[in-house]
């Protein structure tokens, strides 16, 4: 499109109207004018023919023909007939036609040509026929003198004349032009037509005198795209009408855009890549692709040659939160509103489940006391959703047929008595076929009051007036406690202070003054789930002899040792230590005095074989010994060799002489203390 500015019609661009009018007679006639005459037009340039119908009674008749022109009395053109109008007439046109004139009395009517005719050749004619007889004929004419316009111009709304290729426009807005005809006379009519069709015919005169019709497409459409409008000027029936003509341009909106890859489910972490098209956009669309709002940025776009086709390829990486998320091929013409088309693609993720355990119980879970009831949920997320669910406590997976105190259901487990046993790690497994999912690990820890550490009352000696430390531990959850201490004699119960903490440990200092003051020592301590039951009890005493051994145990007996194996006695609170005698059972002579002051365990040595014995082993400390505890035990004979065959009948016929392997308890009437 080219352009010059054009405020009116000052700029003359002169385009030489000759050729397309040339060789053409122009001689028309209307049936009346202004001035009420016949009236004849002519070109401007061109030839005018101007008849002149006299009535011809007798061409013999005729003297003179005369021209006039305007109101002016002298003629422009005279023929001389007087020897006859067919007999070489003479022909005298004026110096203002000169060789331009031409009287042609040989058709009919008899026509005066005028050659090159101007604007000035225009007005009012008179023939004037004298005849020799008859009285003399005027015949008056008009002569129009047509000026063709100099040229037709296109323009915008802003005056911008238009040419060749205009635009681009936008597709669905509204274009006015404009077409101004430069010169002409009379003012030339003005057509828009487009395709060879009339658009708009009519047209109105500007104050300047200048045609101008206005043109308003309402609405550009895709099919505008290259369409030429002419302009047309035309002010008579002679000769071809003077044109200008425009292409228009556009601007379109994509037409469609299709994602053509199939959708099909991709698993987690695969690269995706999808391919859409849109055609129909110039200039070519702008495509985006969306991962729901965010914008994706590896695209690369390919256009067709022939400039109306987009192919963009997108690549992604998918993940499992883009399940289900609406993938967009937006394409749009930026230039245009309103010009996006979109396509959307449903993502499906595959993925591993991902788990989570959650407690129903959450504000209770720290709280967690034995004897309740706690329910710990799976949570899954997996795509697909079908999933194996199992669970694992410390790692190791739980199988509900060992521990019915455990019930797995739907993606839930419950423990409908929280023990101590409970305490440790729960985990939720979950798989589907893109792999297996676990869960973070769920603390279990249940709650209890403190309770004593050991299960046996300890007993204490001390001397009257001595000082005792005595040691309290227990087991609590949470295991920050507190404690108290209280000694029970004969006084009754009496609280005491002399006591240090140090977590779940306790140690009283206790020093009884006299006789009365023993007793027990109670220890009590308490957690924020309350005070323990029953308290720990610690026997304090003056001190008095051990308990016996209990358990005792001959092994490894052979011809000439054996072995002999005991559980300590309580040893009232005073360090004990242990003695085994061995008396011969034949002649009850003392063969041997063993002492062990670690545990109850003796090796006796250097035996008669064959020999029966009789064992008493006992504990003693400050304050005496225990009773006895008795055995009997036979050294093997020389010539013995087991069996295990012997053994085992030896074993289930028990005799005394030869049951070597019989171990008595507690035989506390074999020897009297
Ligand atoms: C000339 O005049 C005659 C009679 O007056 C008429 O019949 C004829 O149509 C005229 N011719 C033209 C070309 O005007
Ligand atoms: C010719 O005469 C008419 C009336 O007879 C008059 O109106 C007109 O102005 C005259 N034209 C010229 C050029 O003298
Ligand atoms: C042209 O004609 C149409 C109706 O045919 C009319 O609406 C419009 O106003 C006319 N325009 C001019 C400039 O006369
Ligand atoms: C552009 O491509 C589309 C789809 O292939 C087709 O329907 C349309 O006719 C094409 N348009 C042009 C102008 O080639
Ligand atoms: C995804 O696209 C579908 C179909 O176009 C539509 O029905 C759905 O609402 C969209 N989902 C979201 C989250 O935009
Ligand atoms: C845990 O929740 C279940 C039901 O949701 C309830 O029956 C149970 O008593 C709760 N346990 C505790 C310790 O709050
Ligand atoms: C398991 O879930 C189903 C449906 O959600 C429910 O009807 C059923 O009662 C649940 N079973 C248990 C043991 O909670
Ligand atoms: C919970 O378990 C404890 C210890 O195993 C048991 O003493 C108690 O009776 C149980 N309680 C219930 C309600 O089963
Ligand atoms: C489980 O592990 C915890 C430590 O994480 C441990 O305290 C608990 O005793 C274990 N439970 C069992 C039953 O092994
Ligand atoms: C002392 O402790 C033992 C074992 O814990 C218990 O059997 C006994 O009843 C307790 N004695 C007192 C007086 O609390
Ligand atoms: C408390 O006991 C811990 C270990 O049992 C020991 O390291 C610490 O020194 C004790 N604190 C006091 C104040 O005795
Ligand atoms: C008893 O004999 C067995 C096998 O001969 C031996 O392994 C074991 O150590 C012996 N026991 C003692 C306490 O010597």
């Amino acid at each position: 499109m080219s352009s010059t500015k054009h405020w009116g019609f000052h700029t003359i661009l002169f385009q030489n109207l000759a050729p397309l009018y040339s060789g053409f007679l122009f001689v028309l006639m209307s049936l009346s004018n202004i001035s009420g005459l016949p009236s004849y037009e002519a070109l401007q340039g061109n030839v005018a023919e101007i008849p002149c119908n006299f009535t011809m009674i007798s061409e013999e008749g005729i003297a003179l023909i005369l021209w006039y022109r305007g109101n002016s009395s002298t003629p422009i053109y005279i023929l001389d007939a007087r020897n006859g109008l067919t007999n070489q007439p003479k022909h005298f046109p004026s110096d203002i036609l000169g060789d331009r004139a031409f009287f042609d009395v040989d058709v009919i009517p008899s026509v005066l040509r005028i050659k090159d005719v101007t604007e000035e050749d225009g007005g009012r004619y008179r023939c004037r026929v004298d005849y020799k007889h008859d009285p003399t004929e005027n015949i008056c004419i008009w002569l129009d003198i047509i000026v063709p316009p100099r040229e037709t111009i296109i323009m915008d709304k802003f005056g911008q004349h238009l040419h060749g290729l205009i635009g681009p426009y936008n597709e669905g807005y509204p274009l006015l032009l404009i077409c101004e005809a430069d010169g002409g006379r009379p003012p030339p009519a003005l057509t828009w037509k487009k395709e060879g069709k009339v658009l708009k015919d009519n047209f109105t005169l500007t104050p300047q005198g200048f045609s101008r019709n206005e043109i308003v497409l309402p609405e550009l459409r895709r099919q505008d795209l290259f369409s030429s409008l002419v302009c047309e000027a035309s002010n008579s029936d002679i000769g071809a009408p003077l044109f200008s003509s425009v292409t228009l341009d556009l601007n379109l909106k994509p037409l469609d855009v299709k994602i053509i890859t199939t959708n099909r489910p991709v698993s987690a972490g695969r690269q995706v890549e999808l391919v859409c098209e849109t055609w129909g956009a110039r200039p070519p669309a702008e495509i985006t692709w969306w991962k729901g709002m965010d914008r994706l940025t590896f695209v690369s776009d390919l256009l067709t040659p022939d400039n109306n086709k987009t192919v963009s390829t997108v690549t992604f990486t998918s993940e499992a939160k883009d399940n289900s998320k609406n993938i967009t091929c937006r394409a749009d013409n930026s230039l245009l509103k309103d010009s996006v088309v979109s396509d959307v693609h449903t993502l499906e993720v595959y993925y591993v489940p991902q788990v989570t355990v959650s407690s129903r119980n959450i504000s209770s879970l720290n709280d967690l006391v034995e004897g309740s009831e706690i329910t710990v949920d799976c949570n899954i997320d997996a795509n697909p959703p079908k999933v194996d669910v199992w669970w694992l406590f410390n790692g190791s997976t739980i199988n509900t047929n060992q521990k019915s105190d455990i019930i797995i259901a739907n993606h839930s487990l419950t423990i409908k008595n929280v023990t101590k046993n409970h305490n440790g790690r729960l985990q939720c497994v979950a798989a589907n076929k893109e792999g297996e999912g676990w869960s973070e690990e769920m603390s279990l820890m249940v709650n209890y009051q403190p309770v004593c550490k050991s299960l046996e009352s300890k007993e204490y000696a001390v001397l009257a007036g001595s000082k005792i430390k005595v040691t309290c531990e227990v087991d609590a959850q949470p295991s920050d406690v507190q404690f108290r201490w209280s000694l029970n004699n004969s006084f009754g119960l009496l609280s005491l202070n002399t006591f240090t903490e140090n977590g779940t440990t306790s140690v009283a200092l206790f020093s009884p003054q006299s006789e009365v003051e023993y007793g027990t020592l109670l220890c009590w301590a308490k957690n924020k789930f309350g005070e323990q039951n029953y308290p720990c009890n610690f026997t304090v005493t003056p001190g008095a002899p051990p308990e016996a051994p209990k358990n005792c145990l001959l092994v490894n007996q052979t011809i000439e040792t054996f072995i002999v194996r005991c559980s300590p006695g309580k040893d009232r609170g005073l360090s004990q230590h242990f003695q085994l005698e061995v008396y011969n059972k034949r002649n009850k002579n003392l063969q041997n005095n063993i002492s062990a002051s670690d545990a109850p365990f003796f090796v006796v040595h250097s035996l008669p074989p064959g020999t029966p014995f009789i064992l008493r082993i006992y504990s003693a400390n400050l304050r005496g010994r225990s009773p006895p505890e008795t055995l009997q035990a036979r050294t093997l004979d020389v010539n013995y060799k087991s069996t295990k065959k012997e053994l085992i009948r030896k074993r289930k016929i028990p005799n005394e002489e030869t049951d070597f392997y019989y171990v008595l308890k507690n035989n506390k009437h074999f020897f009297n203390r």
